[in-house]
């Protein structure tokens, strides 16, 4: 072979690697780690379908506050209120299945696999049990120090896409990168609270949002007026739990659920994207496994800017401050 097709062949064989992360980075410390969380994520979607969307809402709120560092599954104390306790945390889900696969991995490797690694990899096996894309991630995040709930500023769902997008291009993503990720939303219910502002009585008119579609409005108005509840409905309203480009479709019909879902459909910097995207599921598929290897790599921590969590809820230096039989050796 040439020196000249040598350099072109090269970046093929080279690993990815991206804000020093880079894919297998467990190979030697603990390979079987990804094996392991696939299992435990396959168990629970054999019985919970709805792992997915949880997993996918928890990745994103961890990296959109302070980087993807696990910062979200900090549990608060007495002292100090968490991420995890601010609005936005408040209905995101699938903490325990964090925590099983950390107990699962303990065992197998103490202290080598980040609960942000963790969450990566859990969202990949997730997404593609669900019919998603199987995309390969880079790994080697650390996990976070602070967890503050003031640090909580995520974007709510009668944004613009204009005001949403600004939230989005500070973390060095564009505004392809969130139509796409916005596609999560294929998978996933939102509570009538979010979005009930829109099916009867839209800004004081005493009429829906024109840009839902009627009958859609009709049955959410039903299902919201529900007294003392605040009951949820498929963010798409087409397959609820399934992985594919229906969430798209159901936009371009007038039927997206929330404000931020249905505008993509109308903004002049998303309409096209989310056009090609109803017509294109493997194009669709192909860009989020892209948008989220970026979404992963926001922000990372490594080397030794962290540490490594023994229990993903709680600070190793925190834990040693207040547990110091388990750390200390015994007085002989
Ligand atoms: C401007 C951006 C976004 C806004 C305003 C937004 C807002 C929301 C809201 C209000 C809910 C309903 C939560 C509930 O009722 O419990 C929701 C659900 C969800 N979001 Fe987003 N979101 C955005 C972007 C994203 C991104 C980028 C992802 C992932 C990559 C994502 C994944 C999800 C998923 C999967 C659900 C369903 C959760 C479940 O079933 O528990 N969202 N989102």
């Amino acid at each position: 072979m040439g020196m000249k097709s040598l350099f072109l062949f090269l970046p093929l064989v080279l690993p990815l690697v991206l804000a020093d992360l880079r894919v297998g980075f467990y190979r030697s410390t603990c390979p079987q780690a990804e094996s392991i969380i696939l299992q435990v994520v396959q168990n629970r979607f054999n019985t919970d379908r709805s792992i997915p969307a949880a997993l996918l809402r928890m990745h994103f709120h961890d990296c959109f506050v302070r980087g993807c560092d696990a910062s979200i599954l900090i549990d608060s104390t007495k002292q100090k209120r968490s991420e995890k306790d601010a609005g936005p945390n408040q209905t995101v889900r699938g903490y325990e299945l964090i925590d099983e696969i950390k107990k699962a991995l303990e065992a197998a490797c103490p202290s080598m696999v980040s609960c942000a690694d963790i969450i990566t990899l859990a969202t990949r096996d997730a997404v593609a049990l669900a019919g998603g894309p199987n995309y390969t991630v880079p790994t080697g995040r650390c996990d976070g120090l602070v967890s503050n709930i003031e640090d909580v500023n995520l974007p709510g769902p009668t944004v613009t896409v204009s005001e949403a997008f600004q939230v989005f291009r500070a973390k060095g993503l564009t505004v392809a990168d969130m139509v796409t990720l916005l596609g999560a939303h294929t998978a996933g219910v939102a509570h009538c609270s979010f979005f009930e502002d829109r099916v009867s009585n839209f800004q004081g008119t005493g009429s829906p949002d024109p840009t839902m579609d009627r009958n859609l409005a009709a049955n959410l108005s039903k299902i919201c007026a529900s007294p003392n509840t605040d009951p949820t409905v498929f963010l798409d309203q087409s397959t609820g739990f399934a992985f594919d480009n229906e969430y798209y479709k159901q936009l371009l019909l007038k039927r997206g659920i929330m404000q931020i879902d249905q505008e993509l459909a109308t903004d002049r910097s998303s309409v096209g994207i989310v056009s090609s995207f109803a017509r294109k599921v493997i194009a669709f598929k192909q860009s989020f496994a892209n948008a989220m290897v970026k979404l992963g790599s926001t922000q990372v921590l490594v080397g030794n800017a962290g540490e490594v969590r023994t229990n993903c809820r709680v600070f190793n230096t925190q834990k040693r401050a207040f547990s110091p039989k388990k750390t200390r050796p015994r007085a002989l």
